[in-house]
């Protein structure tokens, strides 16, 4: 058998008992969702590195029916898009140092066209820029914790958001700080969360009637 390439490690994660049988780079399995975050300001470069690398994830017909608003703290629209979490989330996403709504849009042109399609991927598609922009920040020691616990109207309302867009998720980002940040009964549970096993998601050929 050849050698592993060395930037894939076989790793039980330190903490939540992670563990991967196939070997896989650590940024899939140390990647996780703090909600106890420092409160340190976040750069600009940072910050549109996300949405950079939220910016190339793929979608249907390339349509990037993805879009990004953006508050940070300290500034007058942090306090809006906070005020727009369920109370669970507003308690510890105070701390984050950036808040971002990310929305789909399904209605799409293609370019040098003017007709208007529908995507009926859009909220998938969003889920991937999602993704890139998790772990692209995980990649620059930033962190990330999706919240879809909020209020849709006052979202629409906080963002301006046109009846094209639908708000998908709100995502705090911050540098993961230590769990005695947050109250006595959230800290046992500051850890990463394991995974079902393959067997139960993974399936040759067809999906079993009880998967
Ligand atoms: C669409 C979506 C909605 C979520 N909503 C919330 C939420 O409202 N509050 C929260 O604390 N975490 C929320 N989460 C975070 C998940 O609970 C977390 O990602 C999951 O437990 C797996 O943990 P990990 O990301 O640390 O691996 C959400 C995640 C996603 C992708």
């Amino acid at each position: 058998m050849s050698k592993p390439d060395p930037s894939l490690v076989a790793l039980v994660s330190q903490a939540g008992g992670r563990s991967a049988a196939t070997p896989v780079s650590s940024l899939f399995i140390g990647r996780w969702s703090p909600r106890a975050m420092t409160a340190e300001p976040i750069p600009d470069e940072i910050l549109f590195a996300l949405f950079e690398a939220a910016r190339y994830a793929p979608s249907s017909r390339n349509s990037q029916p993805w879009r990004f608003a953006y508050a940070r703290r300290g500034e007058p629209d942090f306090a809006i898009f906070l005020g727009c979490l369920n109370d669970d989330n507003r308690d510890w996403a105070r701390n984050a140092s950036a808040l971002v709504m990310i929305a789909s849009k399904a209605i799409f042109t293609l370019e040098g066209s003017a007709e208007k399609h529908i995507s009926s991927s859009a909220s998938f598609d969003a889920g991937a820029a999602w993704a890139s922009l998790a772990f692209q920040a995980e990649l620059l020691g930033w962190s990330t914790r999706a919240m879809g616990a909020f209020d849709r109207d006052l979202a629409r309302a906080a963002s301006h958001a046109p009846d094209t867009l639908k708000i998908e998720v709100i995502v705090a980002i911050g540098k993961r700080g230590d769990a005695s940040l947050l109250p006595p009964e959230r800290r046992s549970s500051e850890k990463p969360k394991p995974r079902k096993a393959m067997d139960e998601i993974v399936f040759a050929g067809g999906f079993p009637a009880d998967c």
